[in-house]
Protein backbone atom coordinates (compact mmCIF):
# COMPACT_ATOMS: atom_id res chain seq x y z
CA UNK A 1 0.00 0.00 0.00
CA UNK A 2 1.06 3.50 -0.80
CA UNK A 3 2.06 5.19 2.27
CA UNK A 4 0.17 8.50 0.65
CA UNK A 5 -3.12 6.90 0.27
CA UNK A 6 -2.40 3.86 3.39
CA UNK A 7 -5.19 6.50 5.42
CA UNK A 8 -7.52 4.98 2.99
CA UNK A 9 -6.06 1.93 1.86
CA UNK A 10 -6.26 0.07 5.01
CA UNK A 11 -9.86 0.01 4.77
CA UNK A 12 -10.02 -1.46 1.46
CA UNK A 13 -8.21 -3.98 2.18
CA UNK A 14 -8.07 -5.39 6.14
CA UNK A 15 -6.01 -8.23 7.48
CA UNK A 16 -7.82 -10.82 9.18
CA UNK A 17 -7.05 -9.89 12.63
CA UNK A 18 -7.44 -6.34 12.45
CA UNK A 19 -11.02 -7.16 10.49
CA UNK A 20 -12.38 -9.61 13.73
CA UNK A 21 -11.05 -6.74 16.17
CA UNK A 22 -13.81 -4.57 14.52
CA UNK A 23 -16.41 -7.11 14.91
CA UNK A 24 -16.17 -6.77 18.28
CA UNK A 25 -15.12 -2.73 18.12
CA UNK A 26 -18.63 -2.11 16.67
CA UNK A 27 -21.34 -3.82 18.13
CA UNK A 28 -23.66 -1.41 18.83
CA UNK A 29 -24.64 -1.37 22.77
CA UNK A 30 -25.92 1.74 24.79
CA UNK A 31 -23.19 4.24 24.42
CA UNK A 32 -23.77 4.39 20.72
CA UNK A 33 -27.46 5.47 21.16
CA UNK A 34 -26.07 9.07 23.12
CA UNK A 35 -24.00 9.09 20.22
CA UNK A 36 -26.98 9.55 17.65
CA UNK A 37 -29.16 10.80 19.80
CA UNK A 38 -28.61 14.39 18.17
CA UNK A 39 -29.37 13.06 14.58
CA UNK A 40 -32.98 12.92 15.88
CA UNK A 41 -33.68 9.40 14.05
CA UNK A 42 -36.92 8.99 13.43
CA UNK A 43 -40.17 6.83 11.64
CA UNK A 44 -39.69 6.97 7.82
CA UNK A 45 -36.97 8.86 7.30
CA UNK A 46 -34.34 8.12 4.50
CA UNK A 47 -30.90 7.89 6.42
CA UNK A 48 -27.78 7.08 4.98
CA UNK A 49 -25.05 5.75 6.77
CA UNK A 50 -21.84 6.82 5.27
CA UNK A 51 -18.46 4.21 6.23
CA UNK A 52 -21.06 1.16 7.46
CA UNK A 53 -18.35 -0.79 8.82
CA UNK A 54 -19.89 -4.36 9.31
CA UNK A 55 -22.87 -3.09 9.86
CA UNK A 56 -24.30 -2.48 13.44
CA UNK A 57 -25.39 1.63 13.08
CA UNK A 58 -27.07 0.07 9.59
CA UNK A 59 -29.21 -2.47 11.58
CA UNK A 60 -29.95 0.07 14.38
CA UNK A 61 -31.27 2.87 11.92
CA UNK A 62 -33.27 -0.04 9.93
CA UNK A 63 -35.02 -0.57 13.26
CA UNK A 64 -35.47 3.09 14.01
CA UNK A 65 -36.76 4.16 10.38
CA UNK A 66 -39.19 1.72 10.16
CA UNK A 67 -41.04 0.17 7.23
CA UNK A 68 -41.66 3.14 5.99
CA UNK A 69 -38.35 4.53 6.18
CA UNK A 70 -35.33 3.70 4.20
CA UNK A 71 -31.53 3.16 4.90
CA UNK A 72 -28.24 3.68 2.32
CA UNK A 73 -25.57 2.29 3.99
CA UNK A 74 -22.01 3.06 2.07
CA UNK A 75 -18.77 1.64 2.33
CA UNK A 76 -15.63 1.63 1.14
CA UNK A 77 -14.16 -2.25 1.95
CA UNK A 78 -16.38 -5.14 -0.07
CA UNK A 79 -16.37 -7.54 3.40
CA UNK A 80 -17.86 -4.43 4.92
CA UNK A 81 -20.71 -4.08 2.76
CA UNK A 82 -21.59 -7.98 2.53
CA UNK A 83 -21.48 -7.97 6.38
CA UNK A 84 -23.37 -5.42 6.45
CA UNK A 85 -26.47 -7.29 3.73
CA UNK A 86 -25.64 -10.00 6.39
CA UNK A 87 -26.60 -8.79 9.25
CA UNK A 88 -29.87 -6.61 7.95
CA UNK A 89 -31.20 -9.97 6.13
CA UNK A 90 -30.66 -11.92 9.66
CA UNK A 91 -32.65 -9.49 11.21
CA UNK A 92 -35.42 -9.49 8.84
CA UNK A 93 -34.63 -5.88 7.25
CA UNK A 94 -32.89 -6.03 4.01
CA UNK A 95 -36.08 -4.60 2.67
CA UNK A 96 -35.55 -1.41 4.05
CA UNK A 97 -31.85 -0.66 3.23
CA UNK A 98 -29.89 -0.46 0.19
CA UNK A 99 -25.81 -1.18 0.56
CA UNK A 100 -23.83 -0.26 -1.69
CA UNK A 101 -20.04 -0.58 -2.31
CA UNK A 102 -18.44 3.00 -2.99
CA UNK A 103 -15.49 3.69 -5.04
CA UNK A 104 -16.23 7.49 -4.75
CA UNK A 105 -16.62 9.67 -2.27
CA UNK A 106 -19.70 11.17 -4.44
CA UNK A 107 -23.02 9.61 -3.42
CA UNK A 108 -25.16 8.16 -5.91
CA UNK A 109 -28.21 9.64 -5.02
CA UNK A 110 -30.28 12.57 -5.92
CA UNK A 111 -29.83 15.80 -4.63
CA UNK A 112 -32.32 16.91 -1.67
CA UNK A 113 -33.67 12.91 -1.33
CA UNK A 114 -32.35 12.16 2.15
CA UNK A 115 -33.50 13.31 5.68
CA UNK A 116 -29.98 12.83 7.55
CA UNK A 117 -27.11 11.08 7.08
CA UNK A 118 -24.92 9.60 9.77
CA UNK A 119 -21.17 9.28 9.34
CA UNK A 120 -19.86 8.07 12.63
CA UNK A 121 -16.09 7.81 12.84
CA UNK A 122 -15.37 8.16 9.39
CA UNK A 123 -14.62 11.46 8.35
CA UNK A 124 -10.70 10.98 9.62
CA UNK A 125 -10.32 8.70 6.92
CA UNK A 126 -11.81 10.41 3.82
CA UNK A 127 -10.30 12.55 0.73
CA UNK A 128 -11.70 16.01 1.36
CA UNK A 129 -13.51 16.33 4.37
CA UNK A 130 -14.93 19.92 3.22
CA UNK A 131 -15.98 18.00 -0.28
CA UNK A 132 -17.74 15.21 1.69
CA UNK A 133 -19.78 17.85 4.16
CA UNK A 134 -20.65 19.59 0.73
CA UNK A 135 -21.87 16.30 -0.80
CA UNK A 136 -24.07 15.45 2.04
CA UNK A 137 -25.63 18.83 2.09
CA UNK A 138 -25.83 18.65 -1.67
CA UNK A 139 -27.95 15.00 -0.83
CA UNK A 140 -30.01 16.10 2.30
CA UNK A 141 -33.74 17.86 2.31
CA UNK A 142 -34.18 21.08 3.23
CA UNK A 143 -34.83 20.76 7.22
CA UNK A 144 -32.62 17.65 6.67
CA UNK A 145 -29.58 17.00 9.15
CA UNK A 146 -26.20 15.60 8.23
CA UNK A 147 -24.84 13.95 12.34
CA UNK A 148 -21.03 13.80 12.29
CA UNK A 149 -19.62 11.54 15.24
CA UNK A 150 -15.56 11.90 15.04
CA UNK A 151 -12.34 11.19 17.71
CA UNK A 152 -9.80 13.69 17.47
CA UNK A 153 -6.88 11.72 18.41
CA UNK A 154 -4.43 14.09 19.46
CA UNK A 155 -6.62 14.59 22.67
CA UNK A 156 -7.08 10.78 23.19
CA UNK A 157 -5.30 10.01 26.69
CA UNK A 158 -4.67 6.52 27.94
CA UNK A 159 -3.27 5.13 31.77
CA UNK A 160 -0.47 3.71 32.27
CA UNK A 161 1.15 4.10 28.83
CA UNK A 162 3.94 6.31 28.90
CA UNK A 163 2.94 9.85 27.32
CA UNK A 164 6.10 9.94 25.23
CA UNK A 165 5.79 6.23 24.41
CA UNK A 166 1.98 6.72 23.03
CA UNK A 167 2.85 10.08 21.04
CA UNK A 168 5.62 7.94 19.53
CA UNK A 169 3.13 5.12 18.44
CA UNK A 170 0.86 7.80 17.09
CA UNK A 171 3.46 9.55 15.40
CA UNK A 172 4.80 6.86 13.68
CA UNK A 173 1.13 5.41 12.90
CA UNK A 174 -0.67 8.28 11.64
CA UNK A 175 -0.50 8.00 8.05
CA UNK A 176 -3.31 6.10 8.82
CA UNK A 177 -5.23 8.54 9.72
CA UNK A 178 -5.81 11.02 7.08
CA UNK A 179 -7.12 13.90 9.20
CA UNK A 180 -6.06 13.22 13.12
CA UNK A 181 -7.60 16.01 14.21
CA UNK A 182 -10.98 16.11 12.35
CA UNK A 183 -12.62 16.48 15.78
CA UNK A 184 -12.02 20.18 16.25
CA UNK A 185 -11.90 20.94 12.82
CA UNK A 186 -15.30 19.58 11.76
CA UNK A 187 -17.26 22.73 13.12
CA UNK A 188 -14.94 25.04 10.91
CA UNK A 189 -15.49 22.25 8.32
CA UNK A 190 -19.47 22.47 8.26
CA UNK A 191 -19.38 26.10 8.23
CA UNK A 192 -17.12 26.66 5.27
CA UNK A 193 -19.69 23.94 3.58
CA UNK A 194 -22.60 26.27 3.83
CA UNK A 195 -24.71 24.99 6.93
CA UNK A 196 -25.48 27.55 8.74
CA UNK A 197 -26.88 26.00 11.73
CA UNK A 198 -23.95 23.47 13.27
CA UNK A 199 -24.47 22.68 16.77
CA UNK A 200 -21.43 20.81 18.38
CA UNK A 201 -21.31 18.29 21.75
CA UNK A 202 -18.29 16.33 23.24
CA UNK A 203 -18.73 13.66 25.25
CA UNK A 204 -16.04 12.07 27.00
CA UNK A 205 -16.71 8.93 28.30
CA UNK A 206 -13.88 7.21 30.57
CA UNK A 207 -12.77 3.57 29.43
CA UNK A 208 -12.13 1.29 32.47
CA UNK A 209 -12.63 -2.41 30.16
CA UNK A 210 -10.16 -1.81 27.56
CA UNK A 211 -12.41 -1.13 25.07
CA UNK A 212 -9.75 1.10 22.91
CA UNK A 213 -7.14 -1.89 23.42
CA UNK A 214 -8.60 -2.93 20.16
CA UNK A 215 -7.30 0.93 18.58
CA UNK A 216 -4.17 0.75 20.64
CA UNK A 217 -3.27 -2.52 18.73
CA UNK A 218 -4.56 -1.27 15.41
CA UNK A 219 -2.30 2.01 15.52
CA UNK A 220 0.64 0.17 16.94
CA UNK A 221 -0.24 -1.93 13.56
CA UNK A 222 0.00 0.94 11.34
CA UNK A 223 3.36 2.44 12.67
CA UNK A 224 4.91 -1.04 12.62
CA UNK A 225 3.84 -0.95 8.53
CA UNK A 226 4.90 2.29 7.98
CA UNK A 227 8.46 1.10 9.43
CA UNK A 228 9.37 4.59 10.80
CA UNK A 229 9.43 2.90 14.77
CA UNK A 230 11.26 2.40 17.63
CA UNK A 231 10.08 -1.15 17.96
CA UNK A 232 10.60 -1.61 22.02
CA UNK A 233 8.21 1.45 22.47
CA UNK A 234 6.00 -0.06 20.18
CA UNK A 235 5.94 -3.46 21.89
CA UNK A 236 5.96 -1.30 25.16
CA UNK A 237 2.77 0.23 24.69
CA UNK A 238 1.26 -3.05 23.85
CA UNK A 239 2.53 -4.79 26.43
CA UNK A 240 1.32 -2.01 29.55
CA UNK A 241 -2.38 -1.44 27.64
CA UNK A 242 -2.64 -4.93 27.47
CA UNK A 243 -1.31 -5.73 31.21
CA UNK A 244 -3.53 -3.34 32.56
CA UNK A 245 -6.98 -4.22 31.00
CA UNK A 246 -5.91 -8.05 32.53
CA UNK A 247 -5.30 -6.31 35.51
CA UNK A 248 -7.90 -3.98 35.67
CA UNK A 249 -5.87 -0.72 36.00
CA UNK A 250 -6.65 0.24 32.31
CA UNK A 251 -8.25 3.86 31.99
CA UNK A 252 -8.50 5.53 28.08
CA UNK A 253 -10.53 8.83 27.23
CA UNK A 254 -11.57 9.16 23.78
CA UNK A 255 -13.50 12.40 23.56
CA UNK A 256 -16.39 12.21 20.50
CA UNK A 257 -17.61 15.49 19.02
CA UNK A 258 -20.65 15.47 17.72
CA UNK A 259 -21.20 17.48 14.72
CA UNK A 260 -25.26 18.16 13.95
CA UNK A 261 -24.87 20.79 10.64
CA UNK A 262 -28.69 21.44 9.64
CA UNK A 263 -29.93 21.89 6.04
C1 LIG B 1 -13.83 3.32 12.14
S1 LIG B 1 -14.84 2.50 10.99
C2 LIG B 1 -16.47 3.02 11.51
C3 LIG B 1 -17.55 2.07 11.12
C4 LIG B 1 -18.97 2.49 11.53
N1 LIG B 1 -19.34 3.79 11.01
C5 LIG B 1 -19.10 2.47 13.04
O1 LIG B 1 -18.91 3.49 13.68
O2 LIG B 1 -19.36 1.38 13.56
C6 LIG B 1 -14.57 3.46 9.53
C7 LIG B 1 -15.37 2.95 8.34
O3 LIG B 1 -15.30 3.91 7.28
C8 LIG B 1 -15.06 3.25 6.06
N2 LIG B 1 -14.39 4.23 5.18
C9 LIG B 1 -13.11 4.64 5.19
N3 LIG B 1 -12.91 5.58 4.25
C10 LIG B 1 -14.10 5.80 3.64
C11 LIG B 1 -14.54 6.66 2.59
N4 LIG B 1 -13.72 7.51 1.98
N5 LIG B 1 -15.84 6.59 2.22
C12 LIG B 1 -16.69 5.73 2.83
N6 LIG B 1 -16.34 4.89 3.83
C13 LIG B 1 -15.05 4.92 4.23
C14 LIG B 1 -14.20 2.06 6.44
O4 LIG B 1 -14.20 1.04 5.48
C15 LIG B 1 -14.86 1.66 7.77
O5 LIG B 1 -15.93 0.79 7.57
Amino acid sequence: MSKDTYYKDHWVEIEPDRLERYEAQFVWGARGNRLIEGADIAEGQAVADYGCGPGYLSVELAKRVGAGGHVHAFDVNAEFVRKTQDRLAAEGLADRATVTHLQADVLPLEADSLDRVIVKNVMVYVDDPLSSFREFRRVVKPGGKVHAIDSDFYMAAFDPIDVHDWRHVLDAGIHAFRTPTIGRKMYGIALEAGFTDVAVEVIAAPDFSGRMLSFIKNTAGYAREGGKHDEAIVARVVDVASKAVEDGTFFALNPQFLVTATV
